[in-house]
């Protein structure tokens, strides 16, 4: 019974939660603890889940495999707006300190690969939130890099097996940018 669960929050600490959780662009270089991240990821997995397909897979990257990544699209950025967007960009990249790629499993049926997607996004949130309530910020990207047959090879991904629903980056926020919504009454309709 929620109620009677002394560790359930209060509505007013879910409210803050939701509310006060930022996409963070600058990050403080220290990596947050790898425990937090895996109790993150799985908690994750305990989103709502059309006929519980589970159909995330979460793909934590090392040095290696980040540093591949800042440099493709470093090269792609160079190609785009020249040689010095193009080191900036990496230089920006090598320094974020947590980086995961989130995919879902794809299906040949249309109505069950959307419910996935849909699924996937969910546990990336589960997953935000929680990272949230230990100080670390998140940022999802699915920036042009993600979308290159390279970044799938990168990470031995098959992209027709996986599609990518996130790439993730965590650290600790060096700024928490505001962001507005528009009022409820824009978006809510009330049914008779
Ligand atoms: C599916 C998805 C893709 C996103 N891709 C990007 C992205 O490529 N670049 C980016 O700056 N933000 C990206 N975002 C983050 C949004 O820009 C951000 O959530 C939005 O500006 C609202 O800010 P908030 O998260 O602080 O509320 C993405 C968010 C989602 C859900």
């Amino acid at each position: 019974m929620p109620h009677s669960d002394p560790l359930f929050p209060t509505p007013a600490q879910t409210a803050h939660l939701i509310r006060t959780r930022r996409t963070i662009h600058l990050f403080k270089p220290e990596p947050p603890p790898l425990d937090v991240l895996k109790k993150g990821l799985a908690l994750a997995r305990w989103a709502p889940n059309h006929r519980l397909t589970e159909p995330w897979r979460f793909y934590l990257l090392g040095e290696e495999t980040r540093a591949a990544i800042a440099h493709l699209n470093a090269d792609l950025v160079t190609e785009a707006r020249g040689e010095a967007a193009g080191r900036s960009k990496r230089e920006r990249w090598l320094s974020i300190p947590g980086w995961l790629v989130v995919t879902a499993q794809r299906s040949d049926d249309p109505y069950r690969d959307s419910e996935d997607y849909a699924a996937t996004c969910c546990a990336v949130h589960n997953l935000q939130l929680y990272l949230w309530s230990h100080g670390i910020g998140t940022k999802w990207t699915t920036g042009p890099v993600t979308q290159e047959p390279r970044f799938f090879e990168l990470l031995a991904i098959d992209s027709e097996v996986e599609r990518l629903v996130s790439l993730l980056w965590y650290g600790y926020p060096a700024e928490v940018p505001q962001t507005e919504r528009k009022p409820l009454e824009e978006v809510l309709v009330v049914c008779p």
